[in-house]
């Protein structure tokens, strides 16, 4: 298997550029994602049917359909949906948040449902009112145990980051695809952007354990 690294040399800061852009999709992506998902779980557990049924279709639609689809519908169709053609970094951040918060809607109700009812009826008799009761004691508590699951989901979210090359965005995959063609050689570029990603994923698995760790401190 000959591989020559050396002529991909020259190409290294060009590929690690595409890190600015991989990097800034994923952590918007992540906090709206994480926003609009603790949103849906609220409406999820509201007890309000048509809120239910309304975050209910939301996730059943965005987790049915491939997120690659919902990707290039809003880039391709954003002068149908926003009346002007949007950037593709913007519709990438998104796509992938709109996406996002369909999953951690659910690994958020979970989370809460898994939270002792004791909880919830000792707050409500002490006065506390809804939204501190939710935001003090409830979400908190529903963070702690769930944090694998979004842990995963970030891990997740930063893989599938690698689809915006089908809209030309200039993220890491994208450009060790360019240096590839670039090269006539897509097998050490490609090897290269592999090493990348899962550098990345190493890290955030990493700081994922701390805060685990930082947590069951608090007990
Ligand atoms: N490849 C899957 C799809 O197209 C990934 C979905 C994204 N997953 C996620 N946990 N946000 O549907």
């Amino acid at each position: 298997m000959p591989l020559d690294f050396a002529q991909l040399t020259p190409s290294i800061p060009f590929i690690l550029e595409g890190l600015k852009v991989t990097l800034k999709i994923v952590a918007i992506a992540a906090v709206l994602g994480f926003l609009f998902g603790i949103l849906l779980a609220l409406l999820k557990i509201s007890r309000i049917k048509p809120l239910i049924i309304l975050a209910d279709l939301y996730t059943s639609i965005f987790r049915g359909t491939p997120l690659v689809l919902q990707l290039m519908i809003i880039f391709y169709g954003s002068p149908q949906l926003f009346g002007t053609q949007i950037e593709a970094s913007v519709a990438a951040i998104l796509a992938f948040s709109l996406n996002s918060a369909a999953y951690i809607s659910e690994i958020i109700r979970a989370g809460i449902n898994a939270v002792d009812k004791g909880q919830k009826e000792a707050a409500l008799a002490l006065g506390v009112s809804y939204p501190r009761m939710m935001m003090d004691i409830i979400l908190p508590q529903a963070i702690k145990n769930i944090l694998p699951a979004l842990v995963n989901e970030f891990i997740t979210l930063t893989k599938e980051s690698a689809i915006v090359t089908v809209i030309g965005a200039a993220d890491v995959m994208r450009r060790s695809y360019m240096v590839g063609s670039d090269l006539y050689s897509f097998f050490e570029p490609l090897l290269f952007a592999g090493l990348i990603y899962y550098v990345l994923v190493i890290i955030l698995t990493f700081i994922g354990k701390l805060i685990e760790r930082r947590l069951k401190g608090n007990d």
